[in-house]
């Protein structure tokens, strides 16, 4: 009898050891969370985050290439797009950007406005939004730029009224926008009073003018500012 509870208990423990070893063999084997297959169709936002020295920018460049040119020829992403070039090329005509302008777009999305300006031959845009999508928008907080004062020559953002605090939104594009630049805003078509309402948050702006405009397929109303730099 003692014997053979001495069989039973070996033979236990062996399985115990077996189990043991073939979960640390899978733990070691599985790949970690952050190691997201980037081909992956539909990959979650989220496990981009945080990037690991498993996330090799060679192989996401590749699969990202692809992933955006499957995005970009989709007819959502091109109507958008048109949508936006209609509206920089009546900029473009009043004389507010030009070729050569340094312009940066705040909550710039997945990136419609960045390639609106750079098919109609603005090179020098950056696009910034919480989340970033390579290679036409970085990741930057709209509150809190990291970019110099000044250092830009048109600002953009078409989504001020999705803003958790719009004075200081405002305040940043104003302040990375030069004096004699001009910040443009785009907020859900709106009347007389509330277009003052936007004005009114511009502290160092002057008023150009306001137009309805159809957006992404939104009606909205963009405002255009003169930064004057002077309170
Ligand atoms: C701006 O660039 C576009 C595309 O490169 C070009 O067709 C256009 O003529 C340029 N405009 C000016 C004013 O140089
Ligand atoms: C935009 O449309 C609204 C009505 O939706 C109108 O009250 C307003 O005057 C229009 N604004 C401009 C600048 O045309």
């Amino acid at each position: 009898m003692e014997r053979h509870i001495q069989i039973f208990l070996n033979k236990l423990s062996l399985a115990a050891i077996t189990i043991a070893t073939l979960t640390l063999l899978l733990l070691y084997l599985q790949t970690p969370e952050t190691c997201v297959d980037q081909s992956d169709p539909d990959p979650k936002p989220h496990a981009r985050f945080p990037r690991s020295t498993c996330d090799f920018t060679h192989r996401s460049y590749i699969s990202l290439d692809k992933r955006n040119r499957r995005i970009w020829s989709t007819n959502a992403w091109v109507r958008a797009v048109s949508s936006y070039t209609s509206l920089f090329k009546t900029l473009q005509g009043q004389n507010h950007i030009s070729n050569h302008s340094r312009v940066l777009i705040v909550s710039a999305g997945p990136g419609h406005a960045v390639m609106a300006l750079n098919d109609l031959g603005v090179s020098d845009v950056t696009g910034v939004e919480l989340v970033d999508s390579p290679p036409l928008v970085s990741r930057a907080d709209p509150h809190n730029l990291p970019f110099f004062d000044g250092v830009f020559d048109f600002g953009f953002s078409g989504y001020l009224d999705r803003a958790l605090f719009p004075g200081r939104y405002v305040g940043e594009m104003e302040r990375t926008v030069r004096s004699g630049g001009v910040c443009v805003v785009a907020v859900e078509e709106c009347g007389t009073r509330e277009v003052e309402d936007v004005v009114k948050l511009f502290k160092r702006s002057k008023f150009v003018n306001a137009k309805n405009v159809t957006l992404a397929g939104e009606m909205m109303t963009r405002i255009v500012m003169r930064v004057t730099n002077h309170p």
